[in-house]
């Protein structure tokens, strides 16, 4: 038996008939850059967040270095973010020449701790940028009652978070400014790279509208440098397409979420934690073994179920931040959960008998 970590096969040929006529309409068209299509996934998906505006990019990178860019974040500014996430989330406040500055993660949720910010703001500090991880809305009231008292911008990397919720409010419509990322396995994925920034703020919208399109708002007029990073139009109509399902794919991630929560019980597996504020919309289902990780990573290998570490370095550990002084010991918890956690497939067309032989194969390990 082999399973996939995603199995984006499957999900394309159950929407075959509705994403190829999607393309095909583009073709047709002939309008690859822009147009009514990306303009009708940033209203639905502003409007799927409650939110007033969206302004399609190129990745979710992208989506995290413009969203920093129009709040005005910029060189040696201070961003606080968490040590244990992907390395975009640095990379975005580097390029834009400001210092990301790490606070440890909760033992519990894997996220920021927010407990712990406010002993790591500076004068320098001008942003939060909490990143909800696997899909778990982070703390969102502590963090913003923190940024008012403070007067610091809060920027959502909801790269792994399509869907999730805090106190039932979709994630990316708290702070200035929310980060999606469409890249194909996330749970509203493209089929390439594609991000967007949701945003209730009008200047902010207007300033990533110019900043994504070479700092014009009127073709070959520019009062700024930008980018080039629009979202493309044919990904903007899969996308489409993809966002009618995405409540019931979400529904099923969390659906085998808890086939697995049961099927895991009596281990001495530690199942994902969901606190009473979220919902958790489970792009990754990630378990923590306090013993034999690496093991049980080779022996569901060996046995053809896919897996991976997100993330098996923190960041503040990666060669690429030496200069910013830290080191092994300044975040005792992020540094003892990356080598603790493995996600498990959990993709929606994953079934009941998937989950039961890959415990199976688990409990060979754990017990
Ligand atoms: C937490 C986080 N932030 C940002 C990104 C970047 O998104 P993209 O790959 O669309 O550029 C990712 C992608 O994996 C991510 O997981």
């Amino acid at each position: 038996m082999r399973i996939p970590l995603v199995d984006l096969k499957k999900q394309y040929q159950s929407i075959k008939d509705e994403i190829d006529e999607a393309i095909q309409q583009v073709l047709n068209d002939t309008s690859f850059i822009l147009g009514s299509e990306v303009e009708k996934l940033e209203d639905s998906i502003a409007r799927f967040h409650n939110t007033t505006c969206g302004i399609g990019v190129a990745s979710g990178t992208d989506a995290l270095l413009l969203a920093l860019t129009a709040c005005g974040i910029g060189k040696d500014d201070e961003v606080i973010t968490t040590p244990f996430t992907f390395i975009a989330t640095t990379e975005a406040i580097c390029r834009v020449g400001a210092k990301p500055v790490f606070c440890d993660i909760d033992e519990t949720t894997y996220n920021m701790n927010p407990e712990k910010i406010e002993e790591k703001i500076a004068p320098s500090t001008r942003a939060i940028l909490p990143v909800h991880l696997y899909g778990l809305s982070c703390d969102m009231e502590k963090i913003l009652t923190l940024a008012r008292e403070y007067n610091l911008k809060v920027i959502e990397d909801c790269a792994q978070a399509f869907g999730s919720e805090y106190k039932g409010e979709r994630v990316g419509s708290f702070g200035d400014a929310g980060c999606l990322s469409f890249f194909p396995s996330k749970n509203l994925g493209a089929y390439g790279d594609g991000g967007m920034v949701i945003t209730d703020n009008e200047e902010v919208a207007n300033h990533l509208k110019m900043l994504r399109n070479h700092g014009s708002s009127n073709k070959y007029f520019c009062g700024m440098h930008g980018f080039n990073s629009r979202l493309d139009t044919i990904q903007a109509a899969i996308l489409r397409v993809k966002l009618r399902y995405i409540d019931r794919w979400i529904k099923d991630r969390q659906e085998n979420a808890a086939f697995y929560n049961q099927m895991l019980s009596n281990t001495d597996i530690e199942i994902p934690f969901v606190p009473d504020y979220a919902r958790h919309s489970f792009n990754y289902y990630t378990i923590r073994i306090k013993k034999n990780r690496d093991k049980l990573q080779k022996h569901l290998k060996e046995n053809g179920i896919a897996n991976a570490v997100y993330y098996p370095l923190c960041l503040h550990l990666q060669d690429v931040y030496k200069d910013l002084g830290y080191k092994s010991g300044d975040f005792p918890i992020a540094e003892k959960v990356q080598n603790e956690v493995l996600s498990l497939p959990i993709y929606s067309e994953l079934t009941p008998l998937d989950i039961t032989e890959i415990c199976r194969i688990i409990k060979q390990v754990t017990v």
